[in-house]
C-alpha cells in the first residue's frame, strides 16, 4: 500500500511538473458554437484569412470551389470578394511566395496551414493568435505568449492593438528569474560540499516562490490582468477574440474539411445501431419463444 502511495504520489508530482513547464498565456477556452452559427463563424474565418494571413501562408491542400460548398458560400462571392489573386475558383488555395525569400526575410518560412489545427489543437491556434506582445529584444519589436520566439511578426496589430504584460506580471517574473539563480547557486554549493541540509531548505524556498508566482500568473491571466493594451486597434478586445475564434473555426474545417460530414452521419449511424439493436432483439425474442 504504501510503495503504490509512493508511485501515485511521484507520478502526480511529475504530471504537475509537466504541467508548470507547459505554462503558456493566455489559455483561454475556444468559444463552443455550432450549427449555422458555426458556418457564418467559418466564413468570416475565411474573411479574415484570406485579407491577413494568405499573403504568407498557403492552404495547399485546399481548393477554392470544395469551401465554397462546404461553408456554403456562392461561388460569385467567392470570385469577387475571397480569392485576392488571379487564380480561379477551381484552384488550390496557395500563394506565390518564395520559400527561400521568407526564410531570408522572417528566419523561417511560413509554414502551410492546412493541417495545423489539427497539428497544434484549437486551444493553442486560438491562443496563439491572441497572444503577441511586445518584447524589445525580437527582430520585429513582439513575442508570443504561447509560441515563444516565433519568427512571425504581429500580423495582427492592426485589428488587435498592442498588448504588453503587466507591470505584475513582469515583477512577477522577475521572481522567478531571481528564484532560479537562486536554486541554481545553491545547487552548485552542495557540489562544492556546502551544507547540505541548509541549502536544500533554500531550494526548497525558491521552489516554492516559482510555484506560487505561476499560480498568480494564471489567476491573473484568468482575470483578464496578464496583458494590458497599451496602444488600441480597430477592434475591441472581445470583438478581436470573436475574429480568432472564427479564424480558428476555419482553419480547423480546413484540416478535417470532412469533419461536419462526418459528425452528422455518425448520428444516423448511431440511431441505425439502436434501431436494429432493436429489431434483433425482438427477434431473439420470437426465436427463444417456443423453447423457454
Ligand atoms: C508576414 C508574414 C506572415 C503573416 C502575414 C502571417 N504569418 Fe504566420 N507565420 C509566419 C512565419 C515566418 C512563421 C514561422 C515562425 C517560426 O517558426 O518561428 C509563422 C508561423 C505561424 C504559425 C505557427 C505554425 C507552427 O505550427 O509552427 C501559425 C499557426 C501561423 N503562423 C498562423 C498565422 C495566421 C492565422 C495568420 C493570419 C492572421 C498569419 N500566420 C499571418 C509569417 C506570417
Amino acid at each position: 500500500m504504501k510503495k503504490l502511495l509512493i508511485t501515485l504520489a511521484a507520478s502526480l508530482s511529475l504530471t504537475l511538473a509537466a504541467s508548470e513547464a507547459s505554462l503558456s498565456f493566455p489559455d483561454d477556452s475556444l468559444p463552443a458554437l455550432a450549427g449555422d452559427e458555426l458556418i457564418i463563424s467559418m466564413q468570416h474565418g475565411m474573411q479574415v484569412y484570406v485579407n491577413n494571413c494568405q499573403g504568407c501562408h498557403s492552404l495547399a491542400f485546399q481548393r477554392y470551389k470544395r469551401t465554397a460548398e462546404d461553408l456554403q458560400i456562392p461561388e460569385n462571392i467567392m470570385v469577387s470578394n475571397l480569392i485576392m489573386s488571379d487564380a480561379k475558383i477551381g484552384d488550390l488555395m496557395t500563394n506565390n511566395m518564395s520559400k527561400k525569400a521568407a526564410e531570408n526575410w522572417f528566419g523561417a518560412a511560413p509554414p502551410d496551414l492546412s493541417l495545423v489545427a489539427r497539428a497544434r489543437g484549437t486551444h493553442w491556434l486560438y491562443n496563439y493568435l491572441r497572444g503577441f506582445y511586445t518584447d524589445d529584444s525580437r527582430p520585429y519589436g513582439v513575442n508570443n505568449g504561447v509560441f515563444k520566439d516565433v519568427g512571425m511578426p504581429h500580423a495582427l496589430e492592426q485589428m488587435q492593438g498592442l498588448q504588453a504584460k503587466t507591470e505584475k506580471v513582469k515583477g512577477l517574473e522577475n521572481d522567478v528569474a531571481y528564484a532560479h539563480a537562486d536554486i541554481a547557486a545553491a545547487n552548485k554549493k552542495i557540489e562544492e560540499g556546502g551544507n547540505k541540509s541548509e541549502l536544500n531548505d533554500a531550494i526548497a524556498k525558491s521552489r516554492k516562490i516559482i510555484h506560487d508566482a505561476e499560480d498568480e500568473m494564471v489567476k491573473l491571466s484568468a482575470e483578464g490582468e496578464y496583458f494590458t493594451l497599451i496602444q488600441k486597434g480597430a477592434l475591441t478586445t472581445e470583438e478581436f477574440d470573436e475574429a480568432m475564434a472564427d479564424l480558428v473555426y476555419f482553419l480547423d474545417y480546413i484540416g478535417e474539411p470532412i469533419k461536419a460530414e462526418r459528425k452528422r452521419l455518425g448520428v444516423w449511424v448511431l440511431l441505425f445501431i439502436l434501431g436494429f439493436g432493436f429489431i434483433a432483439y425482438l427477434l431473439k425474442k420470437e426465436y427463444w419463444k417456443d423453447i423457454h
